[in-house]
């Protein structure tokens, strides 16, 4: 089989995407759905009495740190970029083991682990009752549920059985809810509307079926073959473009790079000074939106008309949409989309993390981080 007629190949599809990552992606307007309800069925609690002498009180927060990793990081950062514009109070994400000094009571903490499992949110966690933070756990289940549950935190379960990676939605919405439910964001119900109607609208134009020549995404993963995609993005696509970063890495298996306008223009561009036979191996993928605003658009410009022109290929991709979330989540499906074709492409299956799952392995078998904090637990618990 000639390579452009793999992606228009079922059985070839199939035999290489064995855990059918594509369908589930061309489903993400679903498992929107799923997750705005599971998010709408939350209670926030007015107190949760930790022990004797620990008791949080729910309020409107002065802060917020949302606390993940990976895929599970990302839906904070969407967060952030989202709400830039008329977010009250600031908010950070932390990808680390502990928070930052500042962290306190007048902070909402949203700690966020799908599988539950991972040592850097655990301790997070802990850290966020030691500091009495208003704190919430997010996750399908394991040990993270089971901390929340001890320690008599808040805590919303969600769907188990996805790569976190393909979970975004469920740690994306719930998080979106809980800032409306504390009243720092009004109602979002008609922005959530639109979203996934955008979705399943790009769904049904990229779907396995529609051939390559008529295929945007198709076109797209085409395009990044053997080559090192540089995704540019700005502002509220900042977020957008780290994910399309990591779904490149997780679910094509490349090495690929994201930076931000106007970021990108005071150091970024002078690595295209290198020789021809490095930048040839680079696609620059430009995050674009009709409603640019013209300083960031006349950068992108200029950027394309200095710099740019010793990549391999400049590649676009257009933000669908209205509503801002509407427009983020249109190029972070297409991204993710673009990545999975780009797998079946190469011939590797998108769903398993072989390094991330080993490390942890590894980290565990080693370290114990996971036993050390559930003793932390009992002592929190006194
Ligand atoms: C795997 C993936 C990773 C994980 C990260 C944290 O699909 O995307 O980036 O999200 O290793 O694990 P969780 O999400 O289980 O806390």
């Amino acid at each position: 089989m000639k390579d452009s007629e793999k992606l228009d190949n079922s059985g070839y599809i199939k035999g290489i995407d064995k855990s059918d990552m594509l369908n589930l992606c061309l489903c993400t307007h679903q498992l929107c759905k799923e997750a705005i309800t599971i998010g709408r069925s939350f209670r926030l609690p007015q107190k949760a009495q930790v022990s004797k002498k620990l008791n949080i009180t729910y309020k409107k927060p002065k802060n917020i740190i949302i606390a993940g990793m990976g895929g599970s990081g990302i839906g904070g950062d969407l967060l952030h970029d989202w709400l830039l514009n008329r977010m009250p109070v600031p908010v950070e994400v932390c990808r680390d083991y502990h928070l930052p000094a500042y962290a306190g009571e007048e902070t909402l903490a949203l700690i966020v682990s799908y599988s539950g499992e991972t040592e850097e949110a655990l301790s997070t966690l802990l850290d966020a009752v030691e500091h009495g933070c208003m704190t919430i756990a997010i996750a399908s289940g394991g040990t993270l549920i089971s901390f929340a549950q001890k320690l008599h935190l808040p805590h919303i379960v969600v769907r188990s059985g996805l790569q976190p990676r393909v979970a975004v939605p469920f740690l994306f919405f719930p998080l979106a809810i809980i800032v409306e439910k504390m009243g720092l964001i009004s109602s979002v119900e008609e922005e959530f509307t639109e979203t996934m109607e955008v979705l399943e609208g790009l769904a049904f134009e990229n779907a396995a079926h529609v051939p390559l020549e008529r295929n945007f995404v198709k076109k797209m993963a085409w395009e990044l073959r053997s080559t090192i995609p540089v995704v540019y993005g700005f502002r509220e696509y900042r977020a957008v473009a780290v994910r399309f970063k990591s779904e490149l890495n997780e679910n094509s298996k490349i090495p690929a790079k994201w930076e931000s306008f106007p970021e990108l223009n005071h150091n970024d561009v002078v690595g295209w000074e290198a020789s021809i036979k490095l930048t040839k191996e680079l696609t620059i993928v430009l995050i674009r939106d009709s409603n640019e605003p013209p300083e960031i658009r006349n950068r992108i410009e200029a950027t394309k008309k200095l710099s740019l022109i010793k990549a391999r290929k400049v590649l676009e991709v257009q933000a669908r949409g209205k509503s801002a979330l509407a427009r983020m989540f249109s190029v972070l499906f297409l991204g993710d989309l673009t990545s999975i074709y780009l797998a079946i492409l190469i011939g590797v299956d998108p769903a398993p993390v072989k390094i991330i799952t080993a490390m942890k392995k590894e980290m565990q078998q080693n370290y114990n981080v996971v036993g050390k904090l559930a003793d932390k637990v009992e002592t929190l618990l006194r």
